[in-house]
Order: structure tokens, then sequence, then C-alpha cells
């Protein structure tokens, strides 16, 4: 036998169905939002990653599945969505069009080599939302407000942790500073950030070693560090969000892992579903359509990881629908069989090929969830009628084909 690689899935039955519910309800709600539906291809070139991503994140550095094609192209099966969306945004010069306002969503399978536990896979699927040129903080705060009415279509329940990463005024001074602080007790910090004191220092923050975070307890905070346009935008952030009653924490150690990010961070998180608790992520990237190459245009965006969702989302109770069809002996079948093809243009139909008992039949009918049970045995034939029971009213009428 062969099986799913490690880290991979099958979806079927139940998860499946969970799996749908997630995306229709996010597609539903998005829409409400004004977004548009985006495809982007799964297969892209590996800088566009190292260019977005970061190339000192973990992603690139550790997790990508990155391969030669044939025709010798350095590819890389996408770690995340929000890359591919941009480059498909300044391939198609959106960025070019007078004040371009444009808002994507997206739902699909990524990629990331990283070692599989509970609520982290390998391949895994966002559904995400990419605003591009809105510059206003208001729309940082309408996609959080939009994450929240998903979740509250969901029925779930989570903790939104919010930050401010600055921007290039403001950025380069709080990493010197931090970069003082950081080469003080370079020694004592774990192998990964004593690197990162160089590559990436911001990354220091959010390291999950307790020794650094202990270290980092007097760190210099960013939100401190914000020159005035920052300070007030993340001030703004807050009151609303407090006007429209949505709790937030914010954490000052909140950096996320791609290096895009600038200004507003946050992070949605489960207390329900073990370690791995980001259940969404996002936040504001202004710099990366530039750095991919287009004219300047601001953005901002999150997606949501579908299977970490799953193990949250109760699914509503599925009511009864559709026919169950069955037959009693052999030539039944023939007149129920063009049945079956007239009424599946209204409805849902199961038709059982096989002859069956009744009681069979209504077994059948169960196990497919069906709302009526219809059959055709020798009286009904002779007559030319069928049998059906209501299975939620519990009734039972005998009618002619024609009527059926
Ligand atoms: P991210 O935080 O890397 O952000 O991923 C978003 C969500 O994907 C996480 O909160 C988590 O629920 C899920 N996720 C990530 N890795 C795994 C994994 N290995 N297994 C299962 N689920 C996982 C991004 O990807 C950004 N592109 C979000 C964004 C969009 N920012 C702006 N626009």
């Amino acid at each position: 036998m062969i099986n799913a690689l490690r880290g991979m899935k099958d979806l079927t039955l139940e998860e499946s169905e969970r799996f749908v519910h997630i995306v229709t309800t996010a597609i539903t709600i998005a829409k409400r939002y004004g977004y548009g539906y985006i495809e982007t291809p799964i297969l892209e070139e590996t800088k566009l990653f190292k260019r977005s991503v970061g190339e000192s994140s973990d992603i690139v550095g550790k997790e990508m599945y990155q391969f030669q094609d044939k025709g010798g192209n350095d590819v890389c099966m996408r770690p995340e969505g929000t890359a591919g969306v941009v480059r498909a945004f300044v391939q198609a010069k959106f960025d070019r069009q007078q004040s371009a306002k444009f808002k994507f969503y997206y739902y699909g399978a990524m990629f990331r080599y990283e070692r599989p536990q509970k609520g982290r896979l390998r391949e895994f699927h966002q559904f995400g939302c990419e605003s591009f040129g809105e510059a206003s903080v208001y729309e940082d705060f309408t996609i959080i407000q939009m994450i929240g009415d998903i979740f509250k279509a969901l029925g779930i329940g989570y903790k939104l942790q919010i930050n401010s990463l600055g921007c290039p005024e403001c950025m380069p001074q709080y990493r010197e500073r931090l970069i003082n602080f950081l080469t003080e007790c370079q020694e004592e910090l774990c192998e990964d950030c004593n690197r990162r004191v160089t590559t990436n220092p911001i990354r220091v923050l959010d390291c999950k070693n307790e020794k650094c975070q202990s270290l980092l307890v007097n760190s210099p905070k960013l939100i401190k560090n914000l020159c005035d346009n920052c300070d007030s935008d993340f001030k703004k952030l807050v009151r609303l969000l407090e006007s429209e009653n949505i709790e937030y924490q914010i954490d000052t150690n909140l950096v996320r892992g791609l290096d895009y990010y600038n200004k507003t961070a946050f992070e949605f998180v489960s207390d329900n579903i073990g370690s791995q608790s980001a259940i969404a992520g996002g936040g504001r990237y202004d710099k990366l359509v530039e750095f991919l190459d287009g004219k300047p245009t601001p953005a901002v965006g999150f997606a949501l990881g579908i299977e970490r969702i799953m193990e949250l989302v109760q699914m509503p109770t599925k009511e009864r629908e559709g026919y169950y069809l069955g037959a009693m002996d052999e030539e039944a079948i023939d007149t129920l069989f063009p049945l079956a093809s007239k009424k599946r243009k209204t409805d849902k139909v199961t038709l059982e090929y096989s002859p069956k008992k009744l009681k069979a039949h209504l077994k059948g009918a169960d196990k497919v969830n069906a709302r009526y049970c219809a059959v055709i045995g020798e009286d009904e034939l002779n007559n030319g009628t069928i049998w059906i029971k209501d299975l939620v009213k519990k009734e039972e009428t005998t009618i002619s084909i024609d009527k059926f």
C-alpha cells in the first residue's frame, strides 16, 4: 500500500465537509467586504519567496519545497499565498492603474517542510485575503473585523494579538537599539537567536526558547519606539477595536515569521488546539509591491489555517434532504431510472441499482440522510404508482408515477 507523504493528509467524508463549510463561510463573508476570487499557481520561481518572505526567515531558510524543474528552473511550491498574489498583481499591471484599489481572496494548498506535529502539516490549506491600494489604518481594522466575522459565523472563540512593526522611518532606529541590547547578552541567547542578531534581530523577539524570552523582558519595545505617524495609526487601531468591542491584547514581541510586514501585525490564537495555536495571521505590507518591481502600493492582508480551524468548528446539524429511490425487483429499475434523472434537475437524488426488500431500502435512505424514501415494487409497477415515505414526518403515501 502506498501512503500519503508524512505531514500530508487526505480529507474525506465528515472532514472534507468541514473543510468546504469553512471555505464557503469565509468566501460569503469576504464577498460582503468587497473581495473577489484570485487563483495563482502553486509553483513559482524560488526567487519570488526569497525576495518577499525573506532569505533569513525560517520559511525560506529551512522549509521550502524547492527543486529544479526539467527545464533547469529553480522553482518552489508556495509556502504561503501573499507573494504569489502580489506577483500576479504586478504582472497584470494593476499597480499602474490610477488610484488602484483591488481586493482578492484565495484558498488552497501551501507547503512547508516543517517537523509535522498536531496542527502542523507539510501540506496545509489557507484561506486568505489581500487588499491593495488602501494606506488607511481603517482598512487594517476592517480586515481584523472581517476575520472576527468569519470566526463568529463558524462559532469559534479566539484571542486577538496585535503589534506595530513600524515603518522605514522608525524601524531602522529601533533595530539599532535592539541590536545593542542583544549584543550585550548575545552569548546567553540560543544558537538560532545568536545567528539572528546579525541576520534578522527582530525575529529574536518571538523565539520560543524560555531562556531567550526571559532575557528579552527588558529589551526595548517596538511600540515605544514608533515614529509619530506609526504611533498615531497604532493608537487609532486600538481605539477602533475598543469602539467596536473587539477584545485584543498588545503583544510587543509579535513580529510574524515573514519579513514583508510593516506597521500593523496581528495574530488570532485559540486556547483549544494545543501548541500550534495560531489560527490566522496577517498585517500590513506596504513595501512588498515595490520589492517585486511594482509601483509603490500600500497593502494589507491575512491568511487563516483551515486545518487548525477544522479542529474547532462545530458543523451545523444536517437536515434530511432529497430522495432515495429503490426498486424491489429488477424490472422496476428501468422505471426508476428516468424518474431519478428528472428529479435530479431540482433535488438531491440517490438511486440504488440493486433490487432489495423495503426494509433494506429504508436503511439505505437513512444512510444517505434522504428526506424521502421512494420505492417501486411489483404492485406499484402494475398500477403505475410509487410508494413514498417522508422520513421526517414519518408519513407514507402511494402516488401515481406521473405525479412524482
Ligand atoms: P502565516 O502566519 O505564516 O501567514 O500563516 C497563516 C496561518 O496558516 C497560520 O496562522 C496557521 O493557522 C496556518 N499555518 C501556517 N503554517 C502551518 C502548518 N505548517 N500547518 C498547518 N497550518 C499552518 C501567512 O502565510 C501570510 N501569507 C498571511 C498574510 C496574508 N499576511 C498578509 N497577507
